[in-house]
């Protein structure tokens, strides 16, 4: 199999975002698009498009067949534990050898999989120790033939975090259903030196899941099929699956086709058609939000979700419409319909209508949440733009609690079964009540430079 990375000469000022960034990426992206084959938007580059040199081809060892030693392990699936921790979805994985746990943002909004590692020029805090290559025998810095030093990378998302570093490989290993473990050698992940903007996440670094060839689902290879899902409990512990065992049915459960635009390769775009506001149907169709090929991207990095002003703004008179008995309240840097009240009962529920049937009946605690320790109440469906990802609509994770997602790749079919996510053994985290915090995440990746060829 062949990635395909773009290259870049090296840009002066690549980090530099204002509210005009939105539209110069615009116009890069059209001047991309040619070679914006398998990654994210790589732009941003200060540099004019010129300066985007070549692709480079970049073969993989034939990992699907160094994957299972075991056979028993053909018939397993990995899967992992998550987590909530005040705004994100963590996975627990381990990397190198001997392995060393990590717990890293579980986002379907990005593709490269990176961790903080020492030494540190700027590290956030994190719960785990950071990680240290030097520790172990199977890190393996990338060569980049350009310059015969390393792939430097630098990773923008769409509430300004960043991840700089460099690209290594390195073994990951995964729990298994078969009791062993999966274990993934030689996967190219970043090894981040210099990030910020995380908050108050404890994560080490972020796990990337999009149809991008370098996330963790593309790097397991075709024996996984591309599918995973995951089930996200606001309490306790509950899993990511992968590979055969994602695949979700039964009762109760309902499918939406999944779509790729070549504009934004990677993200899984969904089709949605309506929103319904307790009886009233607020329809796409005669709005600019109208679409049959994929308006809203689904991103399990994101915690809320947002719809285009133009749309959203009538669902939100529809909420306004019902909640009738309580006074309107505001709060600084949270732009959405927010009441004072302690009760959710008198709020609407909300329905996502996804293309062809697929109705999602949001709980109200999905749709709602309770501020200002509990005085006040609001709509966790936001029309302002707060990043250049603006006039992105983004189904986020909060909306998603207790569905088993699964995304399938060779179906291209993203379903939803309603679920009580947290039915497990495992007692809930030591976690830091996420009502005490506001604080809401962006990991939709904004763009991706590689500075140099990678050499295999
Ligand atoms: C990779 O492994 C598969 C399965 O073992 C094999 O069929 C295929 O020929 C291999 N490809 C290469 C390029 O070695
Ligand atoms: C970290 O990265 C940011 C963004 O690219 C950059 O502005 C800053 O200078 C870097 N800091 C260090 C210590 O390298
Ligand atoms: C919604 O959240 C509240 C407060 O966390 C909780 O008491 C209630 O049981 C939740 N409702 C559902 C249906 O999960």
């Amino acid at each position: 199999m062949n990635n395909k990375l773009h290259c870049v000469s090296k840009p002066k000022k690549y980090y530099s975002i204002t509210m005009s960034f939105a539209t110069r990426l615009m116009s890069m992206v059209l001047s991309l698009q040619i070679i914006a084959a398998f990654l994210f938007i790589t732009a941003a580059a200060s540099s004019p498009p010129s300066g985007f040199t070549m692709d480079l081809i970049h073969r993989r060892t034939n990992s699907s067949s160094s994957r299972h030693s075991n056979p028993d392990d053909l018939r397993s699936s990995p899967r992992a534990d998550v987590f909530f921790d005040t705004s994100e979805y963590l996975m627990k994985l381990q990397i190198g050898t001997p392995p060393v746990e990590i717990e890293a943002v579980l986002d379907t909004g990005s593709e490269v999989i990176w961790t903080q590692c020492v030494p540190c020029l700027n590290c956030y805090y994190q719960r785990n120790i950071i990680f240290d290559p030097s520790k172990s025998s199977t890190y393996k810095e990338r060569i980049c033939n350009t310059s015969d030093h390393t792939c430097d990378y630098t990773l923008l998302y769409g509430d300004q975090s960043y991840s700089e570093g460099i690209f290594a490989t390195e073994t990951i290993t995964l729990q298994s259903t078969s009791g062993h473990s999966y274990v993934m050698p030689k996967t190219l992940i970043g090894c981040s030196h210099n990030s910020s903007g995380f908050g108050a996440t404890t994560a080490s670094g972020i796990v990337g899941l999009s149809l991008g060839s370098l996330s963790l689902i593309s790097q397991m290879g075709k024996d996984m099929l591309g599918a995973f899902s995951y089930c996200f409990s606001p309490e306790r512990t509950s899993k990511i699956s992968f590979g055969s065992n994602a695949i979700v049915s039964g009762e109760g459960t309902v499918s939406t086709p999944m779509f790729m635009k070549k504009e934004k390769p990677g993200f899984y775009y969904l089709n949605l058609d309506a929103v319904s506001v307790g009886e009233t149907r607020v329809e796409t169709l005669g709005t600019p939000f109208h679409a049959v090929d994929g308006n809203i991207v689904i991103d399990s990095g994101t915690t809320l979700t947002y719809l285009p002003a133009s749309y959203c703004s009538l669902v939100r008179e529809s909420v306004e419409k019902v909640v009738t008995s309580a006074e309107r309240v505001t709060f600084p840097d949270l732009d959405t319909l927010c009441y004072k009240t302690n009760t959710m009962d008198i709020f609407p529920v909300i329905t996502m209508h996804f293309s062809v049937g697929a109705d999602l009946v949001l709980d109200k605690n999905n749709t709602y949440k309770a501020m200002d320790n509990g005085e006040a109440i609001c709509l966790m469906i936001l029309c302002s733009p707060m990043t250049p990802v603006a006039e992105e609509a983004v189904f986020g994770n909060r909306a998603q609690n207790n569905f088993l997602v699964s995304y399938d790749r060779s179906s291209l079919q993203v379903s939803f079964k309603p679920t009580d996510c947290g039915v497990t053994e495992d007692k809930p985290r030591d976690s830091t009540s996420a009502a005490s915090f506001l604080q809401f995440n962006i990991k939709f990746v904004l763009f991706l430079v590689v500075l140099s060829l990678i050499r295999l």
